[in-house]
């Protein structure tokens, strides 16, 4: 069986060469001259009250609500949008505030933190994105775009596309890793799930792109943090998700905290106004972060409010969240000149097309439907593609003497660790309306799947972060009178996410003392890691008997992981991150640089290296392991030359050579051995999973053309330059087949 790989099309995605946004349809026009109307009919208060947009209430225990002080300026048609209000009755009710209030009746959109599932919760963004698998992850983001928009909800602040190679930096989790390919298709998918065929559908909502641009590249990993690289490491790494995602279609887009050379992202006309909206035509609206506009104050580019509102709305920033300024200030701005009525014409133009593409002008409640709600909200379905994409996004990082999977009839299991019945830290961080009750731990899941014979013995052995042992010998005694001892620790679900960053990215508490001990009992002992981040786990990697990487799975967490640990599920699941030695290495990323002295053997000096640890992650990038085994031959090239214009078509053979069906994620990444600069040891360029039964041979085929060779020159234009290259197949990014071709 051949499997051909379309690298042409993300090739051309990546580099512009088609760009939905510039055709205007016939619906577009029509939706255009309604805009020229509604913009001559305006007052400015009017129009400057759409670029206003505030949270509601957002008690998490109840439904959200608008703040009692709002309600004048929802009545005003002063508030073009809220954040935090949710639920279809909700929903209605402010709606009708302004529907039923405000001269212009222009429906507010409604919009929301949907990251990983609304209240069906699904594995963290970065978990799901070790699936590789793209119709998995545009399944999920379609099942929280039906949810949300059951429940009142037009807009996700979602998804994240920051690449990020910074483990410390807790907003790892809400993205795809390290890697600007894969991050690239995976913001793609989530954009396209989130957005469906047509914004018009009832159960679609607008995706946002976000956070515009180069956040996870903060110092230190510490959140928030200062910005500085190089124009090149910008386009080439952080900017070309964000490409692909508006001529995905994405609607909107949102700002960054951070500065980039000294600029806020917020008010950097170079990013906002330049490169999103003039080169790549967006056609949708940015908002900014929340109170991102205000914090200009901070970031020192501006004495006042009045001024950061100028050097926003100049910067292209359409809607501002959260900071007042535009409320407070941006009629006195525009009435001194510093902000012209067309760059306000121009930015409420876009939040209006955007609610004309959702349909609200023809229905502002349409997604007000309390029997839909009820029916979609955490249906069956929901929660069964729940399940699957969790059991898909778990990583097999260790199997000695094929621990796993474990018969479901053995005699005795043992269920250990702070994290092995603990509801609340299954859902991690930005949960939206998910409820930690509703989730499934690996207790329950473990026992939901055991024969009626089997013993289940669970001990929580000890906390996740503090310092007390005394919980360790319940846990020894019940793992030495099990078969096989199962056990979850890392990190707590709150300690990844927006503002939780970490100095060490160890497993906190006295966690993997309480593994050593229970090691020592020389029963087998399966480790789940659940961890919304990469961790150091030197120690665990070469001591744990059998290691899955569990990240934070959501709602089916405990059923997905019993799949796995009981063989209903082969995993399949890849990593989208490399797993740091120390924290000393990072920033670690497989496709970086070769330096003028890599380090080629361990007794070589004056090379790049440390002192005292490795170069290489414990883990690298696109490392996973199954239940089966995978056997590659060589790599096959259709020629050993490719002129310009050619495309070479680069195959291998993979044999499933063990005993159980598997899928394998077959990797192709590409060299570029001289350059007019220098250029990653590796970069992915193209990947197939696929399911491979026993015995079975598949041949899966690449293509590669130009483009996917391109790169931005010594003169930053983005082209292929003739030489020699190498292409790289293989089961991870450092365990690969080569073979030499040369572009001519
Ligand atoms: C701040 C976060 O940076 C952003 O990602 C989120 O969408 C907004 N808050 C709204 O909650």
């Amino acid at each position: 069986m051949k499997k051909i790989i379309p690298l042409l099309i993300l090739a051309a995605v990546m580099s512009g060469a088609c760009n939905k946004s510039t055709n205007l349809s016939e619906d577009d026009s029509a939706i255009e001259k309604k805009i020229d109307k509604l913009l001559s009919e305006m007052t400015l208060e009017e129009k400057i009250g759409q670029m206003n947009q505030y949270s509601g209430n957002s008690a998490i225990t109840g439904p959200l609500k608008a703040r009692p002080e709002q309600i004048e300026d929802l009545k005003k048609g002063w508030i073009g949008s809220m954040l935090n209000v949710v639920g279809a009755t909700n929903t209605r009710e402010m709606q009708k505030l302004v529907m039923e209030n405000s001269r212009m009746k222009i429906p507010l959109i409604f919009g929301f933190d949907v990251i990983h599932g609304y209240k069906t919760i699904f594995p963290i963004p970065l978990g799901e994105s070790a699936s590789w698998d793209l119709e998995a992850i545009e399944a999920s983001a379609r099942v929280a775009g039906s949810e949300t928009a059951a429940s009142g909800v037009h807009w996700t602040f979602a998804p994240m596309v920051d690449i990020a190679r910074d483990a410390r930096w807790g907003r790892i989790m809400e993205g795809a890793g390290e890697d600007t390919y894969l991050g690239s298709l995976i913001a793609v998918a989530r954009v396209k799930g989130f957005q469906g065929k047509d914004l018009k559908d009832n159960n679609t909502i607008v995706a946002c792109a976000k956070h515009f641009a180069a956040y996870g590249a903060a110092e230190a990993g510490r959140d928030y943090n200062t910005v500085d690289i190089s124009d090149r490491v910008l386009k080439e790494t952080y900017l070309k998700p964000f490409k692909v995602a508006v001529d995905a279609g994405v609607g909107t887009f949102m700002n960054s905290f951070n500065e980039l050379d000294g600029v806020p992202a917020t008010g950097n006309g170079y990013l906002v106004n330049s490169i999103l909206k003039k080169d790549w035509d967006f056609k949708g609206f940015v908002v900014s972060d929340w109170g991102s506009i205000g914090e200009m104050v901070n970031h020192g580019v501006a004495k006042d409010k009045y001024e950061a509102g100028n050097l926003a709305a100049n910067a292209g920033n359409d809607m501002d969240m959260e900071s007042n300024s535009y409320r407070d200030h941006l009629l006195q701005l525009v009435k001194d000149g510093k902000v012209s009525e067309k760059t306000i014409d121009e930015a409420v133009r876009r939040i209006l097309r955007i609610k004309f593409k959702l349909g609200l002008f023809d229905d502002p409640y349409k997604y007000c439907n309390e029997e839909l709600e009820k029916k979609e909200v955490m249906s069956e379905a929901n929660l069964n593609m729940a399940r699957d994409v969790s059991r898909k996004s778990i990583v097999l990082l260790k199997n000695n003497n094929q621990i796993l999977p474990i018969s479901s009839d053995v005699k005795t299991i043992a269920v250990i660790g702070p994290l092995a019945d603990s509801k609340k830290d299954m859902l991690c961080n930005w949960t939206a309306m998910g409820d930690p009750n509703d989730a499934v731990t690996v207790l329950e899941g473990i026992k939901a799947q055991v024969s009626a014979t089997t013993k289940v013995l669970y001990a929580k052995g000890c906390n996740i972060a503090d310092d007390s042992v005394t919980n360790f010998a319940q846990a020894v005694n019940i793992a030495k009178q099990a078969d096989i001892v199962i056990l979850a620790i890392g990190e707590a679900g709150n300690m990844s996410g927006e503002a939780h960053s970490r100095g060490n990215i160890n497993i906190p508490g006295r966690q993997e003392e309480l593994a050593k001990e229970l090691f020592k009992t020389g029963k087998p002992v399966v480790v789940l890691l659940m961890n919304g981040r990469p961790l150091t786990i030197p120690w665990l990697a070469a001591n744990a008997p059998a290691l899955l990487e569990c990240w934070f799975l959501g709602t089916q967490s405990g059923n997905a992981i019993a799949d796995v640990v009981f063989g209903k599920y082969n995993p399949s699941g890849k990593l989208p991150v490399s797993f740091p030695y120390s924290v000393g290495q990072i920033p670690v990323y497989y496709n970086h640089k070769n330096t003028g002295r890599p380090k080629l053997s361990d007794t070589d000096f004056y090379v790049s290296r440390f002192e005292d640890i490795p170069n290489e992650p414990v883990f690298p990038f696109g490392y996973g392991l199954s239940y089966t085994t995978f056997s590659y031959s060589d790599i096959t090239l259709s020629d050993t030359a490719m002129g310009m214009q050619d495309t070479l078509a680069i195959s291998v053979q993979v044999k499933n050579t063990g005993k159980f069906d598997g899928e394998e994620v077959v990797q192709l990444y590409i060299q570029d051995l001289v350059g007019s600069v220098t250029r990653p040891v590796k970069e992915l360029k193209g990947f197939k999973k696929l399911m491979i039964k026993v015995g079975e041979t598949q041949e899966v085929k690449f293509k590669i053309s130009t483009s996917d060779l391109a790169f931005y020159t010594k003169d930053m234009s983005f082209k292929a330059e003739p030489g020699d290259f190498k292409a790289y197949v293989g089961t991870s990014s450092s365990d690969c087949k080569e073979k030499r071709f040369t572009l001519k």
